[in-house]
């Protein structure tokens, strides 16, 4: 018996699951009844904060002027280092930064200390938002200003091995097989650097906090985050409160890309200035403060080292990677993951060092570690092909992984011939001319690239509960966010088959800590797990209607063993005479039951695995409880059309198939696909922010300066995804689409530039002047 039993045999049918099902919440969206976390304007006396922020990216706070704006009317409160009500715990203690989670790392209001522009110095209240900002803006607030550290590029900037640091010696390496050595007798040696710029997450929505003290010991906060239960942590942590007593409220999200993953300290200042005038308080960060209140892409570099036999085979990838962190945070995106298992290669070693600077810290962002990596490698990938003059696409599958490499386990699933040989029909690959700089559309060059995607299932589990009422409509709940990507959509489909209703009789609310416990929306774990709560919740459901009718006298299943029923479309019936047994509403409705309610926890990657062993134990076959490696894969081809004069890249045509489980909703899954490969070109050609090297300040902290695809920049895309069937992964057989659909992407691009123009551009983003500048490969 199954300790979680599988959609796959509960729900053999199609039902709502994976068809594409509108958004439910569209209309609420697209008529403004949505509510976001800085639209609770009716809460009794309302106010609002806004933050003054340092220009001075190093030093100390000499004082402070504050009578001008004191005297401002409307103005409530000036809350400063110096008046700041005291917390229990900071990030700052010894103690504080595991408990309050990474990365905030330093709470600014707690000291003189400055380390970084665009640090708070302040928090100004006052009775409207116009006000606040007046008074801020009198606001005088004087430094000791010292020259900051804007990157690892100063020369005076200390390179260091966070992982060395820890015990005195270095051990900041994964090293598998003999690298070095391999690597030096390799008949085709490639070494490459690639750099990348700083990228901002920049969601439509920005850092909102209204937070709303009930009582003194009772604290609501509507918060603009990735997860309700990581905020109250945080934020109870620090006030020295009990979980629940903070409320953590996120009913719609306006997007997340990890920057709303973590706490941040406009948060918790948020909730000490709504205690300061007993008022609730309203925060919305400015677009330029999104540059320095929720972290970015950190500015890095990376070296690969590629040896192949000439036939292609890999045989050596040594990889290092040096980037810029924070004064408190040791946070590096790990590159290395995917570069160690996308292909077979028995040769592998990854190290990484950091440097210090003045600024904020860097965080996870859309596939932290398999965007860059991956950057890397399908680059130096592609430079193998037009060395050895062998198609991008056939040198991938002559090093085709058919085991975890970096592990040596089995997959669970793994799709990616089927997708590179989906990808390559839909594209035309076959038509391809081998030779890079040699097809033209008038005087555009045109390129053609590939890139292989790949991310991993991140264990996790969670919670949720689902209530079922006698005339046949429930509402089902888990403490999830719906980061615009569809959670409400998907976990009502699922709810709907599991429990075989029509989906407009389920209804599935999310986003706030009085629910089931979810993981935090990232990690593409959102859909796997809350799918799989959701499904449990409502075998739980059964498994009391079950009891219910084996003791009601007048069920046809009066006295039968629960074991030897099942349900069916919301049909409860003996296995092995299907036609003994009733619908649950005429059970419920006879035996007076209003309403049952299940509760369910999900399990994702390998903790699933490990359940399913447990139920299944037979000591005989032991190595079935050794873990699967559990990943999504797939494949993207592009075509660029580039301007030899001016150096302009357009992408003119898009195909991504990928492999990825169950699809829940063929729709979102669709947008979620293009939304992420759009996120990657925008990676590839556009999205840079420059921090100034004297004064560690962004120049281009908007969204005039920081560019963003925009419709004119992406043509029609296509998207598809082939069927896989995954036993091992979760209860569903559905892994995450949020990141894969970006990693891949940046090097799909720049290899079509390549094969557009002979010119390999290694630096993160692909913009004209590079292009004009590099010199073209004379292969
Ligand atoms: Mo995502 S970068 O895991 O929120």
């Amino acid at each position: 018996m199954d300790i979680e039993p599988s959609f796959f045999e509960t729900n053999p049918q199609a039902g709502a699951v994976g068809q594409p099902l509108d958004r439910v919440d569209g209309r609420a969206k697209v008529t403004g009844q949505a509510k976001y976390s800085a639209e609770y304007n009716q809460l009794p006396g309302l106010t609002h904060a806004v933050l003054k922020t340092s220009d001075v990216a190093k030093g100390r706070i000499t004082g402070f002027d504050t009578s001008a704006a004191l005297k401002q009317p409307g103005v409530l409160a000036i809350l400063t280092h110096q008046n700041l009500p005291k917390l229990a715990k900071t990030p700052n203690d010894a103690d504080g930064k595991k408990a309050i989670g990474a990365p905030m790392g330093f709470l600014p209001l707690t000291t003189d200390q400055i380390h970084y522009a665009g640090q708070p110095v302040a928090v100004v209240v006052a009775d409207t938002l116009e006000r606040a900002q007046h008074a801020a803006a009198l606001l005088k607030v004087q430094y000791a200003a010292e020259k900051p550290l804007a990157s690892y590029e100063d020369p005076k900037a200390e390179l260091f091995d966070p992982e060395a640091v820890q015990d005195g010696k270095t051990k900041g390496h994964t090293v598998r097989g003999n690298p070095k050595a391999a690597f030096a007798a390799a008949p085709v040696q490639l070494t490459h650097k690639y750099d990348h710029a700083i990228n901002h997450h920049n969601p439509m929505e920005p850092g909102a906090t209204t937070a709303h003290w009930e009582a003194a010991d009772r604290l609501t906060i509507y918060e603009s985050t990735q997860g309700v239960s990581r905020t109250q942590k945080s934020v109870s942590t620090m006030l020295g409160l009990s979980a629940e007593q903070v409320r953590v409220v996120t009913k719609y999200l306006g997007g997340g890309f990890g920057c709303k993953g973590s706490a941040w300290p406009h948060t918790i200042l948020t909730v000490q200035a709504a205690r300061a005038v007993g008022r609730p308080v309203k925060l919305s960060l400015t677009r330029p403060q999104m540059f320095t209140s929720m972290g970015h892409r950190e500015d890095q570099t990376q070296t690969l080292r590629l040896g192949a036999t000439k036939d292609g085979k890999l045989t050596a990838l040594i990889h290092e990677k040096t980037s810029t962190t924070s004064p408190w945070d040791n946070y590096a995106e790990p590159n290395s993951k995917i570069i160690n298992l996308l292909y077979e290669c028995p040769n592998f070693e990854a190290s990484y060092q950091l440097a210090r600077a003045n600024v904020m810290t860097s965080t996870f962002m859309r596939a932290p570690g398999e965007a860059p990596g991956s950057f890397a490698l399908e680059c130096s990938m592609d430079d193998l092909a037009y060395e050895l003059g062998i198609d991008p696409l056939e040198i991938r599958l002559r090093n085709y992984a058919e085991k975890d490499p970096s592990t040596g386990q089995a997959w669970s699933s793994k799709s990616l011939k089927q997708c590179y040989a989906r990808g390559a029909e839909l594209f035309g690959w076959s038509k391809r001319n081998p030779k890079a700089g040699a097809t033209r559309d008038g005087r555009l060059l045109v390129g053609w690239g590939m890139a292989t995607a790949s991310y991993p299932v991140h264990n996790s589990q969670g919670t949720a509960r689902a209530r079922l009422y006698a005339d046949g409509h429930a509402v089902v709940q888990a403490g999830a966010t719906d980061l615009g990507t569809g959670t409400y959509t998907v976990m009502t489909q699922v709810a709907a088959d599991a429990l075989g209703l029509p989906v407009d009789k389920v209804r599935f609310e999310l986003g706030d800590t009085k629910l089931p416990t979810a993981p935090n929306s990232g990690g593409s774990v959102a859909a796997g797990t809350v799918s799989s709560s959701v499904y449990m919740a409502v075998q739980d459901v059964w498994q009391k209607l079950i009891k219910a009718a084996v003791l009601d006298k007048k069920s046809p299943l009066y006295r039968a063993k629960p074991a030897d029923v099942e349900v069916k479309q919301g049909r409860l019936q003996l296995k092995a005479d299907p036609k003994k047994g009733e619908e649950f509403g005429a059970l419920m409705k006879r035996a007076e039951i209003g309403d049952v309610e299940g509760n369910g926890q999900g399990r994702y990657g390998s903790g699933y695995e490990d359940a399913q062993a447990a139920a299944n134990a037979d000591p005989s076959k032991k190595d079935e409880a050794a873990h699967h490696s559990m990943h999504s894969f797939g494949a993207h081809f592009c075509e660029v059309k580039v301007d030899p004069e001016l150096g302009t890249v357009r992408v003119t045509r898009w195909v991504s198939v990928h492999g990825a489980g169950r699809i829940l909703n063929a729709k979102t899954a669709r947008s979620q696909i293009i939304g992420g490969s759009i996120f990657g070109i925008g990676c590839a050609l556009m999205e840079s922010t420059f921090r100034d090297p004297n004064y560690s300040r962004y120049t281009n902290a908007s969204l005039a300066d920081y560019h963003i695809p925009v419709n004119a920049d992406i043509p029609d895309m296509t998207v598809e995804f082939v069927e896989e069937h995954d036993p091992y992964i979760n209860a569903m057989g559905v892994k995450g689409i949020g990141e894969i659909s970006m990693v891949g992407v940046a090097a799909a691009v720049a290899n079509a530039v390549f094969h557009a123009t002979g010119k390999r551009v290694r630096s993160l983003p692909i913009t004209p002047n590079k292009i004009l500048e590099t010199k073209a490969a004379s292969a």
